[in-house]
């Protein structure tokens, strides 16, 4: 979605801002542009499509200055066009602004602004905001004033920063639902949206909370309330390291974080097994062991992957700590008027922890009396800082747009807290002890099934050519199902559908033909009979079908086209393992069709939108 770096230094700004806004392509976009100010006054590039595109603009026709802005739009409201990306500027041409988020009274406030006689230059809701600090700054004079009487007079969500020609050295920044990150360097100050765009420069930043403004000048950095109430801003040091988020020799982020999964896998469950006392240790929660397994009822959340990662985590939580537990999209929760009884324990899942939905979903159940908890990955994200508790992924920066190391770090974490929960509860010291060793096995298996690679790209040419896939899955499966179809749709444009396998005869066995390939997902747990069975209900129909299983079988082998094998592992833990093949079946099918994996077209890599 939608970047923001902004720049104020001794440097020339132009490169800076052009190498943050590389930084911040994977997020997903359809235009970008930069505003650099120099004593020749603003110096504005604008341009569709990539961020080549406005560099090659600032390399003909170069901007000065050693302060500036710079933005990656994903259009909300407007078409992709040059008009419509930002900077935005005020009538005057004096001040400019980009934002990420929307401005939900836009229609209102241009409506004001019209009647003034101040005329529009684009479609957007950004400008907005843009006229309507211009115009309030033209009857007082007073620049920061004017954002904070238009923060409050504007709806909806912003991540905004301000430049004007009348304070040449002065950056003015907001947040409210929309991230903003500070980075503090050495007599010079980077802020993104992004802390991917921040690290090249330095590690020492401050996350600007909601309804907070920044105001940064010769004087250094004043934080307050977009109320004027003075914010002593704490300095955190980021954890991310520049070589995680380089390709490494690999072609794509994606690939690369799909090989990554040994070891991410290795650093989500980093010290939280201890094979010794039998337990799991989750030091994230520890300020609420003594409630946790109290608790009455689980409720999981998030959206897309996370959402899956929640399905599954549903499976393990009942099966290993017997507690009810329900999943939501965070999207339909939010609106539900959720029911929170007491001892609802809520667990919002997220990579990004950026996600609106999700956020919006969290502070709605944290509202109505839940404990709320995070399952996030982005340290220091909004759902990290607003979740009562929670358990860091530790996968590191995750830049391939679909999503793959976050997603098996999420499937492990939700592993482990159902033991932790189990553990206090019901769960034998057998059952424990045979669970721990699994999880130590898996991020082996996981290097073990990476060696599919080859195998599954040359499956990948044979099935390129089929626009619709079935992915077929039981138990604790059937959410793999849903993820591996959505990894092929992400990224492949294929349309593709995920079943739990016995529900395919109740409708989905209609559109079953030679030109649909059927993805089934068989490892040996207690469902593999029925599994077969209903393999044998698709071959009837001449459908092809291609198998994901653990153990050799002539049987399998008999009924498919072709069977991929990963190593078996405890059933309730096999999405973790078959989710490789799935992972890279997306991959190389898009490969194969020719798309440009890391920038999937029309996607976000965070949705900070609703
Ligand atoms: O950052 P989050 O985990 O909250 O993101 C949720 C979804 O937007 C995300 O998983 C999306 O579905 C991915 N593109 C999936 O690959």
């Amino acid at each position: 979605m939608c970047g923001i770096i902004g720049y104020v230094g001794k440097r020339d700004a132009a490169e800076i801002l052009i190498n943050g806004l590389s930084q911040l392509e994977y997020r997903g976009y359809d235009s970008a542009g930069l505003v650099t100010l120099s004593t020749d006054g603003l110096h504005i590039r604008r341009a569709v499509g990539r961020v080549r595109q406005l560099q090659q603009l600032v390399t003909e026709k170069p901007v000065p200055g050693t302060i500036g802005v710079a933005h990656t739009r994903w259009a909300t409201h407007g078409r992709p066009s040059e008009m419509n990306a930002h900077p935005h500027l005020d009538a005057q041409g004096r001040i400019a602004i980009v934002h990420n988020g929307i401005i939900e009274n836009h229609a209102t406030i241009r409506e004001f602004l019209e009647q003034q006689g101040i005329e529009f230059q684009s479609e957007t809701d950004t400008e907005s905001l843009a006229q309507l600090i211009g115009f309030l700054y033209s009857q007082t004079g007073d620049l920061l004033g004017s954002v904070r009487r238009a923060l409050h007079d504007v709806q909806g969500t912003f991540g905004l920063v301000v430049v004007s020609l009348d304070a040449p050295q002065t950056l003015i920044a907001a947040r409210r639902g929309s991230p903003l990150i500070v980075g503090i360097g050495d007599g010079e100050y980077v802020i993104s949206s992004d802390a991917s765009a921040i690290i090249t420069h330095t590690s020492q930043v401050a996350y600007l909370d909601d309804n907070e403004i920044v105001t940064i000048d010769p004087s250094g950095m004043h934080v307050a309330t977009i109320d004027a109430m003075p914010v002593d801003k704490r300095v955190h040091t980021l954890e991310m390291r520049l070589e995680q988020i380089e390709l490494a020799g690999y072609e794509h982020h994606m690939l690369k974080e799909i090989f990554e999964q040994p070891e991410t896998l290795q650093n989500a469950m980093r010290g939280r097994l201890n094979l010794r006392t039998n337990e799991v240790v989750l030091a994230g929660l520890q300020q609420l062991e003594r409630d946790l397994p109290r608790c009455r009822r689980v409720l999981l959340f998030g959206c897309g992957t996370a959402w899956h990662a929640a399905l599954v985590g549903e499976y393990l939580i009942e099966e290993l700590a017997r507690i009810p537990t329900d999943v939501d999209y965070a999207s339909e929760l939010r609106y539900r008027n959720p029911i929170v009884e007491e001892g609802t324990l809520a667990i919002a899942i997220s990579q990004s922890g950026e996600t609106a939905d999700t956020l919006a979903a969290l502070r709605e159940v944290k509202t109505k009396g839940a404990t709320a908890l995070g399952v996030v990955n982005v340290v220091g994200s909004t759902i990290a800082r607003e979740a009562q508790a929670g358990v860091y992924l530790h996968v590191g920066p995750e830049i391939g747009v679909a999503s793959t190391k976050a997603f098996t770090a999420q499937v492990a974490v939700l592993s482990m807290l159902a033991v932790y929960l189990g553990r206090r509860r019901h769960l034998s010291n057998e059952r424990t002890e045979s669970m721990l060793r699994e999880l130590e096995q898996i991020p082996a298996k996981v290097r073990a099934a990476l060696g599919v690679h080859d195998q599954v790209r040359d499956l990948a040419r044979q099935l390129a050519e089929w626009d619709n896939w079935l992915y077929l899955g039981r138990g604790v499966n059937y959410p793999l199902a849903l993820e591996g179809a959505l990894k092929l749709k992400e990224i492949s444009y294929i349309h593709a559908e995920g079943l739990p396998a016995a529900e395919m005869k109740h409708g989905p066995i209609a559109m079953i033909d030679p030109g649909m390939p059927v993805v089934v997902i068989a490892p040996r747990d207690n469902t593999y009979g029925k599994i077969l069975s209903n393999i044998e209900e698709v071959r009837s129909r001449e459908g092809r079908v291609f198998a994901i299983a653990t153990e050799p079988d002539r049987e399998l082998e008999r009924l498919c086209e072709e069977v991929v094998y990963v190593p078996a592992t405890s059933a309730m833990l096999s999405p973790l393992v078959t989710s490789v093949p799935l992972q890279l079946l997306a991959y190389e099918t898009a490969i194969v069709r020719g798309h440009d994996v890391d920038k999937p077209r029309n996607l976000a890599k965070s949705v900070t939108v609703e």
